[in-house]
């Protein structure tokens, strides 16, 4: 039988026994196998699983966080390096994916400024009540979602996020390249930043004269945007974003594949003639796709792998995930990303419906492998 994650500080314990030699406790060939594994196991989770009690906010991240109203914020880069502005920001995976992911999460009221950013940007709301505000001065018009909604907002235009909730809300982000380059900042967010003592260097980083730092002689500080630089983006007004959208509720009009058990609609990304699937609702090239997983009761998925990078973000219940030295078990807001061609499966042996957001390199889907 495979050790489970409980059994791990058990099992470090006897692998510092196991490699001192005669007088080691377990002298068994097979529990030294065993302990081996369970240390293949933990290092693969070090590197790749990110529970949401463990997430690392920087609540400096960017330009705005002194700002009345926006100081409250919480910014996480799970995978990849995303666009924080900070030296501050804690990177929990840095294996390049192709694509970035990271959460934020405000308590009511908080904002994050108008910004454009040069890659794709998906949010999916995990918690909370969120309104997407759009334009380059909030004048083009919002959109508000609600858990398990998902907005996917096009490259070159500004928009903001606020928690319009009464409650403390988290989101999931997902950002397109493996470096998704700069934030463009609305211009109104730098002359507040100035008022609050932040300054914006032109290679992203930050100084913050609230804390005796200055200008390093090496370095450029970023010009503020221009009117110019603002009437070369597009707009884009929250009434016409409709096809940027797509509701929790709509997921059941989706079409889907069904595998015992185990439904998989296409959220973002093109048509999989391999898998049977039309394309997502937002079908544009992002340079990744999002399906939304659903696993009943008792139902699990046969080992298989991917050809691509496969992150699984949990949205509801408990999912059990397979791998070759071990179970893991994923609870709402954690994140784990399973190597291309480590065999994996998925199941759910509670009670409640499990409900995932998987996130896969890449803009041609292809069948996974099953293994017998
Ligand atoms: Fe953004």
């Amino acid at each position: 039988m495979l050790p489970c994650l409980v059994d791990l500080e058990l099992h470090s314990k006897y692998i510092e026994y196991s490699f001192v030699g005669a007088s080691a406790p377990f002298g068994d060939p097979y529990m030294a196998q065993a302990a081996a594994t369970a240390q293949r196991h933990a290092s693969l989770l070090a590197k790749r699983l990110v529970r949401y009690a463990d997430l690392r906010p920087c609540t400096t991240a960017f330009i705005d966080t002194r700002t009345p109203g926006s100081a409250e914020k919480e910014n996480f880069t799970i995978i990849g390096p995303g666009v924080s502005e900070s030296p501050d920001q804690h990177v929990h995976v840095r294996l390049p994916h192709g694509f970035n992911i990271g959460g934020a999460r405000q308590p009511p009221g908080c904002v994050n400024s108008q910004h454009s950013h040069e890659t794709a940007e998906v949010f999916i709301v995990h918690s909370g009540t969120w309104a997407f505000k759009m334009g380059p001065n909030l004048e083009d018009g919002e959109v508000v979602l609600h858990p398990g909604d998902t907005i996917s907002i096009p490259v070159h235009v500004f928009r903001g996020f606020e928690n319009v909730g009464d409650s403390t809300g988290y989101l999931f982000a997902v950002l397109g390249g493996n470096d998704p380059g700069r934030v463009t900042w609305a211009p109104y967010v730098f002359d507040n930043a100035e008022k609050y003592g932040l300054v914006l260097l032109e290679d992203g980083s930050l100084v913050d004269t609230t804390r005796g730092e200055t200008v390093p002689d090496d370095k450029t500080v970023m010009p503020p945007t221009t009117k110019a630089d603002v009437a070369a983006l597009d707009r884009l007004k929250a009434d016409d974003m409709g096809g940027c959208v797509l509701r929790h509720d709509s997921l059941d009009a989706l079409t889907c594949s069904t595998l015992q058990g185990i439904e998989e609609r296409p959220v973002i990304g093109s048509a999989s003639d391999a898998e049977g699937l039309a394309a997502g609702h937002m079908n544009w090239l992002h340079g990744f796709q999002v399906r939304h997983v659903q696993i009943q009761p008792g139902a699990g998925s046969p080992l298989h792998t991917r050809h691509e990078e496969e992150v699984i973000m949990m949205h509801a219940g408990q999912l059990t995930v397979g791998l070759p030295d071990g179970d893991v078990e994923m609870v709402p807001g954690d994140v784990l990303t399973v190597p291309i061609g480590m065999a994996r499966s998925f199941s759910n042996s509670t009670h409640e419906r499990v409900e995932a957001w998987v996130v896969r390199g890449g803009d041609l889907p292809q069948s996974p492998s099953y293994h017998s």
